[in-house]
């Protein structure tokens, strides 16, 4: 069973998004688990003229809000099942069924911001990512992504489950699991500036974990 396949079956039980949030909005930015919670595409500076691109977009939700904001929306993932579904659903987003690294070596362009939403970033060895997406940005351009916090003393790369409908054992994907400081030290070691990382609590009254989210800056002087 290859990642592609893991992810495939996940697009068949993820529901798809709301057709409105609680504002009544038809798109609309979310870096949590939770509904209607947490910042928005503030975050990236997404608007008229900048080029973003999204590494794991699955079904599209972000990504059709951040080209309703005017900007370039590139989205990237693994598996034809979500870009599927991300095609029948929004217009806006070019979107290419590619492994995220494999894309950022090979597309040639420079992007203002690349983000991921519980996505590639999380499934990705961040020794081989971090480097990839820096080649990818422009100098001063925003890397911002957001995931599960880590299980306190789980760290590095950890197995991560999906459960199938027919059968009880699931498939595993791999992930990688590290403190805010943690990410805020590798980051600024290959070379990102303005790190912020950290966890947004569960919306008021709610005893479940957070969200880990991590925002950095290329360096403006890095012209590489
Ligand atoms: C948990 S889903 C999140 C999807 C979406 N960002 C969202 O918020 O609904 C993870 C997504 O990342 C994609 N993915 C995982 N590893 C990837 C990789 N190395 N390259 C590209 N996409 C990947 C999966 O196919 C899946 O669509």
């Amino acid at each position: 069973m290859t990642d592609t396949m893991a992810w495939d079956t996940y697009s068949q039980k993820k529901p798809a998004r709301r057709e409105t949030n609680a504002a009544g909005e038809t798109t609309w930015f979310n870096w949590t688990q939770y509904p209607d919670h947490g910042p928005g595409a503030e975050v990236i500076g997404a608007g008229p003229g900048v080029s973003v691109l999204e590494l794991g977009c699955g079904k599209g939700g972000n990504l059709a809000h951040v080209a309703a904001l005017g900007a370039r929306a590139v989205g990237v993932d693994l598996s034809a099942a979500q870009l599927d579904a991300a095609r029948e659903r929004w217009d806006g987003p070019e979107l290419h069924q590619r492994e995220a690294i494999d894309y950022l070596a090979g597309c040639g362009e420079r992007f203002d911001a690349v983000y991921s939403v519980f996505g590639a970033v999380w499934f990705t060895d961040p020794d081989a990512l971090l480097p990839a997406v820096r080649d990818r940005l422009s100098p001063g351009g925003i890397f911002a992504f957001s995931q599960r916090p880590p299980i306190e003393g789980c760290y590095g790369c950890q197995a991560s489950y999906i459960n199938r409908h027919d059968d009880p054992e699931p498939l595993v994907v791999k992930r990688w699991d590290h403190t805010p400081e943690t990410w805020a030290e590798r980051l600024r070691a290959n070379g990102f500036t303005d790190v912020t990382a950290e966890v947004v609590p569960a919306p008021e009254g709610d005893r479940r974990t957070g969200t880990l989210l991590v925002r950095a800056a290329r360096c403006s002087g890095d012209r590489g």
